[in-house]
């Protein structure tokens, strides 16, 4: 975790080693060899954030890793086309740290036709990340000319290298979401919230409290997490409406938690229609989910989740038997 010590932001050589997977001894031989401006805080060597862009660039160069390798590769009716949009998604691709975890432009495309047929009064996407899927979304809607917002959630945490995936960084994903919206001309369809999820699905009614014909869940990717977002905000979805999963094959993506969602609740339940589609360059997959009626079980576990003395009774007897149930 970031430290603020005089009006300043600070990382600790610590972290930085765990995110680089070499000692702490490493990064600081590193930043003293390159003349970077440090501090010591509780006798531990920290580096400014204002200076950790140039440090991975720095640091990464120094590896003899450049970022070539870590892009998606545009194709040319993205990279050829005048629209606002398209220019600013090929420009966002070239970002090495937009790699590998936002939609590839297959996987945008793909999402962009569904909300064009789809035709979505209301889209809520969470996890947005730097604005990728969102962008898409939006040229969606803007191609049919349909008046929907999409409400889009994220943490906007800072974004760090995740070695051997990912050997890029950003300070201010949300300011960056911002900006590129606003390039791609679609500001007025897209409202960010700086937010958890989970106090989003808590108090839905009181943020937007609108039916959801669309909802994207790409955030967390835990089991825990991604069950949590389905739960609380799988009430919101209108009858009929589409719920998306990405990254539902754990072998290509790493990440469990879409597939638990969907063995554990969504496959083989009348009240859903469930199709998975494989997915291009990476297999990380997509499920497309459609609510046929009001499932029971989930609409109870919301409630739940909701009460507020649910934290408190969560790991009594009680609370464990409810969590059986709902799980079974
Ligand atoms: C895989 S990325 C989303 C990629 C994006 N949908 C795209 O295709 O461009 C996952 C995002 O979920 C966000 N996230 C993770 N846990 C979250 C939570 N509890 N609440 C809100 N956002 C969360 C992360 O900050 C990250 O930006």
């Amino acid at each position: 975790m970031p430290v603020d010590y005089d009006n300043e932001t600070f990382y600790s050589s610590e972290e930085l080693s765990q995110i680089l997977r070499v000692t702490p001894e490493d990064v600081i031989a590193f930043v003293k060899d390159k003349n970077f401006n440090t501090v010591k805080l509780q006798n531990v060597i920290h580096i400014p954030k204002n200076t950790l862009e140039d440090f991975f660039d720095k640091y990464f160069s120094f590896q003899g890793i450049t970022g070539d390798r870590n892009y998606y590769r545009i194709p040319d009716w993205l990279k050829n086309s005048t629209s606002p949009w398209a220019i600013t998604l090929t420009k966002m691709y070239q970002k090495t740290f937009n790699y590998p975890s936002p939609l590839s432009p297959e996987q945008g495309e793909f999402l962009k036709s569904l909300v064009c047929n789809i035709k979505p009064k209301n889209v809520l996407e969470i996890g947005c990340f730097t604005g990728i899927s969102t962008i898409w979304m939006a040229a969606g809607l803007e191609q049919i000319g349909n008046p929907a917002t999409i409400h889009s959630v994220d943490l906007f945490d800072d974004i760090m290298p995740w070695l051997p995936h990912r050997y890029g960084y950003l300070s201010n994903p949300l300011e960056f979401a911002q900006e590129s919206v606003a390039t791609a001309q679609l500001s007025h369809r897209i409202k960010f919230h700086k937010m958890n999820s989970q106090e989003m699905g808590k108090k839905y009614h009181e943020i937007i409290n609108e039916p959801i014909d669309f909802l994207f869940i790409d955030g967390d990717h835990t089991k825990r997490g991604c069950l949590t977002d389905l739960i609380l905000f799988y009430p919101h979805v209108s009858i009929g409406g589409y719920i998306l999963l990405h990254d539902i094959y754990p072998e290509d993506c790493d990440w469990d938690g879409p597939r638990f969602v969907i063995d554990k609740f969504l496959q083989n339940n009348s009240h859903f229609d469930l199709v998975e589609v494989n997915t291009s360059p990476n297999n990380f997959g997509i499920a497309l989910i459609r609510k046929l009626s009001i499932d029971r079980k989930l609409d109870f576990a919301a409630r739940l989740l909701k009460t507020p003395s649910w934290q408190r009774i969560k790991n009594n007897p009680i609370g464990k038997i409810m969590k059986k149930l709902i799980l079974n």
